[in-house]
């Protein structure tokens, strides 16, 4: 259903305020919604979390009046980003993470509200942040998204137009959900949809937390923003966190394909743990401590070895897909996410592609304060959605 993309003009959108812009490619997406409102009544700060937390950490130092945040509710946990706009580069302020004891067997995104809304704020309250503006993301498996192919009409016209033609694409009824578009040529318009139910459910988290959520966008064009930003060329990201692995597929700077797998972090954990008898926070250990490490005798590795041949196998089948269909030849493929952590992983997916994987890296395009590592690379894999959030236009 996918056209190819011309890329004369850069797409318009409209802000959540309902303001026609024009951005960069890499920011082409518009949020899905608008305002929560800062702050109002916020949940008991004393309330004690119903959950484990496996730790809070990380922050940083600096104050920045002009930051926002970009916060990524994950399934295993969550991850904010403060950045700062300092003639017109980004800077790291902060950054904080969530994480909830593997052993416990939760997700994070299915916490009570107040529960998401304490982590959050802990988060905020150890490590300091002061940023108020928030960038929050919606994973691409709880929405629907295509491209469709509309006439060249006004803002106002495809307002109109678009319902009635999302209806033939869109597998549950208009009123349960929360539609978007982005304008991505003469031809084609990007279309996002979200359960209201969702969309509600983030407005009321964000306000919990005291935050002022600006924008409401989808995982993917997060990462879009963080990992390719300019780059034209075929791309594919693989992001691989605590229960499912996304596939995207990237051209021109647009997102081309996706396919979410529901095979992650933890099902590696709890494949370690069957396999050699061992809990699930010993075998999260070994996991961190081994992974795929090409020495012999690597009973790690041998655990788990299945899951990700399994795992290569979807990316494999989405990108040959990709290439037959397009006849575009993918020239880049990006690992992110908690699990790219895992030692010797890139190695195994480069060899076992036979394609050359890399590193994402988002903080490319941010400026780190002193003291700060750039090539800390669990922030660059695990913060890339975050990131990506912050960075967006607001
Ligand atoms: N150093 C490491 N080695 C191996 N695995 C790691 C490492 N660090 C984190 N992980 C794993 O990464 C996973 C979490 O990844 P991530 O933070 O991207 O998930 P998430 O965004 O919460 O999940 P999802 O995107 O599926 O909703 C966990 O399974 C965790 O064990
Ligand atoms: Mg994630």
């Amino acid at each position: 259903m996918t056209r190819k993309m011309r890329n004369a003009n850069l797409p318009k959108h409209r802000d959540w305020r309902g303001n026609q812009r024009r951005h960069s490619r890499a920011d082409q997406y518009r949020s899905i919604l608008g305002n929560g409102g800062r702050s109002a009544e916020t949940a008991d700060l004393g309330k004690m979390l119903s959950c484990a937390i496996l730790y809070i950490t990380m922050g940083l130092f600096s104050f920045s009046p002009k930051g926002r945040l970009g916060i990524d509710i994950g399934t295993s946990s969550i991850k904010i980003v403060e950045l700062a706009k300092e003639s017109n580069r980004f800077k790291l302020s902060n950054y904080g993470a969530f994480e909830l004891d593997p052993g416990e067997d939760k997700m994070v995104s299915k916490l009570s509200n107040a529960d998401i809304i304490g982590g959050i704020k802990q988060i905020l309250s150890t490590t300091g942040m002061t940023a108020r503006d928030a960038v929050a993301s919606v994973p691409s498996f709880q929405t629907f998204s295509t491209t469709i192919t509309m006439p060249q009409l006004s803002e106002r016209e495809l307002a109109k137009a678009i319902p009635f033609e999302a209806r033939k694409y869109i597998p549950v009824p208009l009123t349960e959900v929360q539609l978007d578009w982005a304008v991505v040529n003469e031809k084609d318009v990007f279309l996002v949809a979200v359960p209201k139910e969702e969309v509600n459910r983030y407005r009321e988290i964000m306000k919990g937390a005291g935050l002022d959520l600006r924008a409401l966008e989808l995982e993917n064009f997060a990462l879009i923003r963080s990992i390719v930003g300019n780059d034209l060329s075929p791309i594919c990201i693989l992001n691989v966190g605590g229960r499912s692995t996304s596939i995207l597929i990237v051209e021109n700077g647009f997102q081309r394909a996706s396919h979410d797998y529901e095979i992650g972090g933890y099902e590696i954990t709890s494949a370690i743990a069957r396999s050699l008898g061992v809990n699930i926070k010993r075998a999260e250990e070994m996991k961190k401590s081994l992974g795929m490490r090409n020495i012999s005798d690597n009973i790690i590795k041998e655990a788990v070895v299945s899951l990700i041949n399994s795992m290569i196998l979807e990316v494999n089948k989405t990108i040959q897909n990709y290439e037959d269909v397009k006849k575009s030849k993918i020239v880049k493929i990006f690992l992110v996410g908690g699990l790219a952590n895992m030692p010797d992983i890139l190695l195994y997916f480069s060899e076992k592609l036979g394609r050359t994987v890399s590193f994402g890296n988002p903080i490319a395009r941010v400026v780190m304060p002193a003291g700060i590592d750039p090539l800390r690379l669990s922030l660059n894999l695990s913060f890339a959605v975050s990131i990506g959030l912050a960075m967006r236009e607001i």
